[in-house]
């Protein structure tokens, strides 16, 4: 009998057989072609990461547990104890929180480098800077940044480049190609895009980037389950028509929201009144993504009027699903920050975030009118 699935099986295995000690030594000397044990690879794991990889245009790449172990992995490759890490200030705030609460602990000094000075942050370079790391499109406030542009300022710094492209996703952006040297993505996000995984990925530039990638995740047990990968491998299946139409939705949206009388901002890249709207456009191929953050008045009781009076949308504080839902910055990813740095970020208790899902755009709106109507 022979079978032959159409999709890849689970592997959900922690480990691998073998016949003899001749197919233990095959194992080692020909890497690739078998496995030994999930930590170190899992042909579930390993399909996630290599289709990841061609969407990005990489040399290599390696899924991991969340998108936090990503951005580790990232650092780990170019950095060590006494080295010297860069950071956009508008960035997740669990990258922050890596950076500044365990990072330091092991050694590695951060510094944080003001968006207006993304292009020129020679300031900011010490002689054991080895890393950037920004986002495509930052959160809450959805800045895009010319990535061309700061991987231009990162060779001329001798500065390693890592994106984060969660928000973007390959579909809108490919970082390699602007010049990048290690792309990341919570995978939690648009890559597996049904809020039922917890992964990251790591792919790099050049080989020698992904293998170190590769052999940290094994050495530090940062690798990530075959089910997770299958069910992210699944998702993957479907981004291209998710992200049209998780965009096409969020622009309507982003209309509907910036001639509504009671929101008095709205944060879409896809919005000619949106300070990177020809950036945007041409970086993200005329696509912008899914991602919107809006204002309301700055008063607590309003901002609860407006949760309770969504019936369709729920409040929950992730992002990028094919369900849409609204987070709140200030209670849940900005929270740890002062409220100097949130002022700085404009992080207000009146901004809330919209990750438009792939519902009808209609129906969504419909939503958003009944809750405003409550505020
Ligand atoms: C832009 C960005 N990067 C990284 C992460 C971390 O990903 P994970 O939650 O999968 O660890 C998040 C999580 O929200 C995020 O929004």
């Amino acid at each position: 009998m022979s079978i032959s699935p159409k999709v890849t099986p689970i592997y959900q295995t922690s480990v691998f057989t073998f016949e003899d000690l001749n197919a233990l030594e095959a194992y080692f000397e020909q890497p690739g072609q078998s496995y030994l044990y999930s930590r170190n690879g899992n042909p579930n794991t390993d399909e996630l990461a290599e289709e990841v990889n061609q969407l990005e245009n990489g040399q290599g790449a390696v899924a991991t547990s969340s998108g936090i172990s990503a951005i580790l992995t990232a650092v780990l490759v170019y950095c060590q104890s006494g080295d010297h890490v860069l950071c956009a200030e508008e960035i997740y705030g669990g990258s922050a929180a890596l950076l500044t609460q365990e990072l330091t602990r092991m050694g590695v000094q951060v510094s944080f480098v003001p968006m207006g000075e993304m292009y020129s942050f020679g300031n900011y370079v010490q002689a054991n800077t080895k890393v950037l790391l920004v986002e495509t499109i930052s959160n809450p406030m959805m800045t895009v940044l010319d990535l061309a542009k700061v991987a231009v300022e990162c060779q001329k710094q001798g500065v390693k480049l890592v994106v984060d492209n969660t928000f973007a996703s390959p579909v809108i952006t490919k970082p390699l190609e602007l010049g990048a040297d290690i792309v990341i993505h919570s995978v939690t996000k648009y890559l597996s895009g049904h809020s039922d995984v917890t992964a990251g990925v790591v792919v790099a530039k050049v080989t020698e980037d992904a293998q170190r990638a590769k052999q940290i995740v094994v050495a530090w047990g940062l690798n990530l389950s075959p089910f997770d990968s299958w069910l992210a491998a699944r998702g993957l299946k479907t981004l291209k028509l998710r992200i049209r139409q998780h965009s096409e939705n969020a622009l309507a949206l982003a209309t509907y929201l910036q001639n509504h009388p009671k929101v008095s901002e709205v944060y879409y890249p896809g919005l000619s009144t949106h300070p990177q709207n020809g950036l945007a456009s041409a970086q993200g191929k005329g696509w912008f993504g899914g991602m919107l953050s809006f204002r309301i008045k700055d008063e607590v009781e309003t901002v609860n009027r407006f949760m309770r009076g969504l019936t369709h949308i729920p409040f929950a504080p992730s992002l990028a699903g094919v369900v849409s839902s609204v987070s709140y910055p200030l209670g849940t990813s900005h929270r740890a920050l002062t409220e100097e740095q949130r002022a700085k970020l404009g992080i207000s208790i009146g901004l809330i975030r919209l990750s438009v899902g792939i519902e009808e755009a209609e129906d969504l709106i419909a939503d958003l009118e009944k809750a405003l109507a409550a505020i």
